[in-house]
């Protein structure tokens, strides 16, 4: 048996919020409760290209991961391009495969969509992500800059 994504349904609050905190532990973050519960409104409002989806474990059938992406409009083509922003996997599920499908995931989606094109970003030092990412992407040469203070 596989793990499967599926999307978020309204039902999937608290284990999205689980993930989502775990996510922010992560990267050392904690984020106000307004922002993870408009993320999750965001994320199931057909009016808001904002999707989330969940890998799910066959052995338990509990959400083990979490993607959340959207799409935007952009400069250089007429097709919105889709942002995968949060990637994030229960420790004890890593290394099986459900990083990939959750990415695959949103792949597949964005090709429904008719907007393939698909990008993400990660921290330079996060090399356990990279090991996964140069398998299903490329890295890019763009280097991030941010307004001071953000
Ligand atoms: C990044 C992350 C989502 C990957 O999830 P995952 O379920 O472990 O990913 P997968 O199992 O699909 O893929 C991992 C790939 O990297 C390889 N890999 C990962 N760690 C490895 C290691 N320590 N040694 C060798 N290979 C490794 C695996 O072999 C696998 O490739 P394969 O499927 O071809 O065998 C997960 O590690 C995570 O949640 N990390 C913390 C949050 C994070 O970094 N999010 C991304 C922010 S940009």
């Amino acid at each position: 048996m596989e793990v499967i994504v599926r999307p978020i349904t309204a039902k999937d609050k608290e284990q999205w919020t689980r993930l989502w905190k775990l996510y922010q532990a992560f990267y050392h973050v904690s984020l106000s409760d307004e922002i993870g519960d408009s993320t999750f409104t965001r994320c199931l409002d057909p009016d808001v290209k904002m999707w989330a989806a969940l890998a799910i474990s066959p052995i338990t059938n509990e959400p083990i991961g979490m993607v959340n992406y959207f799409s935007h409009i952009q400069t250089w083509d007429v097709k919105d391009k889709i942002l995968l922003n949060d990637l994030y996997v229960d420790e004890e599920a890593r290394i099986k495969g459900a990083g990939k499908k959750l990415i695959q995931y949103v792949y597949d989606h964005a090709d429904k969509l008719q907007t393939p094109h698909v990008y993400w970003n990660t921290d330079h030092f996060n090399h356990r992500a990279q090991l996964l990412y140069t398998k299903i992407g490329y890295k890019t040469d763009k280097v991030q800059y941010r307004r001071k203070g953000f």
